[in-house]
């Protein structure tokens, strides 16, 4: 059995795999062709955080798959008034079939996945959010910015706070091969255990990666720009600070110039206007940002079905 925790866990062989069947049921979807590829499967959703695209995503995929969502927000579960974890997850994991979770720290994912009989997935932690990874490889792909045949041909960079995102993307190039550079402000820069690993993987698969502090220098001639809100969940008491911390760190028109000219832009949202994107980009490339938004829902059902493959081997 296997779950799906961080990206670190996967080959990029397995990372294509899910690619691959992921755009086969997207092809399928739009055909209006719903295979019960989980029929009856039921998948639990626990969220301890705010969503609005993993909720929907999740809910509405495994429903098309032939299965069934639970949503269970953990203000209304016992896990919220002090459930243990371990048994919040035996209890679940012997009725359901799939479970996803959104919460705070990895450590407390882990310990879920350890005491559960079925697959769990990650649906956000404090450290990674590799489900929306998925979906932003799946829109490089689309938009021909990304071939897991020549990963070389793609430059990426990151504008932004080093935060789960940024540990997200530091990890997927360095498993798939591809340059990334990330661009903080001081103070701060991604986790230093992902760095270290994804400097590992880099070693191994060739990927080029640039830690720096001028988002000038990272988005030259960039294939892909990218960022995230500078105000994760859980950090608001630090919002004031943030932005001033961020000066700078905008992608506004000018930023976004010195890519190449065709590149896209992409943004896992919520998106917040006027602090790490300017209005005008991201209207100017909302068609990319929204089809991100939707391959969500593609790239996770791919996942599932994956996820419960291994289970029959
Ligand atoms: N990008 C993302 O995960 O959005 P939600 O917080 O709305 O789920
Ligand atoms: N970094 C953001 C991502 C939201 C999808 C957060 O953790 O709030």
């Amino acid at each position: 059995m296997r779950h799906f925790l961080w990206l670190v866990d996967f080959s990029k062989d397995e990372i294509q795999k899910i690619i691959d069947l992921a755009f086969q049921i997207k092809k399928e979807t739009k055909a209006n062709i719903f295979k019960p590829y989980l029929k009856y499967n039921q998948l639990a959703m626990i969220f301890e955080k705010s969503s609005t695209r993993t909720r929907v995503s999740f809910e509405v995929g495994i429903n098309q798959l032939g299965g069934n969502g639970i949503f269970l927000s953990s203000r209304d579960i016992q896990l919220g008034r002090g459930e243990p974890l371990k048994d919040t997850a035996r209890v679940i994991s012997s009725m359901v079939d799939l479970i996803m979770i959104r919460t705070f720290g990895q450590e407390r994912l882990e310990e879920f996945a350890k005491y559960s009989k079925v697959p769990v997935i990650n649906g956000l932690t404090d450290l990674c959010h590799p489900v929306q990874l998925l979906a932003d490889l799946m829109t490089m792909i689309e938009f021909k910015k990304f071939d897991f045949e020549n990963p070389k041909n793609t430059i990426v960079a990151y504008v932004g706070d080093g935060n789960n995102m940024a540990n997200s993307w530091a990890i997927l190039a360095a498993k798939l091969g591809f340059e990334l550079r990330i661009a903080t402000p001081k103070g701060y820069e991604i986790d230093e255990g992902i760095r270290e690993k994804a400097l590992e993987f880099a070693r191994k698969s060739g990927a080029e990666l640039i830690f720096t502090n001028d988002p000038e220098e990272a988005v030259k001639n960039a294939d892909v720009v990218t960022t995230d809100t500078w105000v994760s969940m859980g950090q608001e008491d630090e919002k004031e600070k943030r932005i001033k911390d961020f000066r700078g760190f905008e992608v506004d028109a000018n930023i976004m110039g010195l890519a190449k000219k065709d590149a896209i832009f992409l943004h896992c949202l919520p998106a917040y206007r006027g602090y790490e994107v300017s209005e005008d980009v991201f209207e100017a490339h909302s068609d990319e940002i929204f089809k991100e938004a939707e391959n969500r829902l593609h790239a996770q059902k791919g996942l599932m079905v994956w996820l419960k493959k291994q289970q029959e081997k």
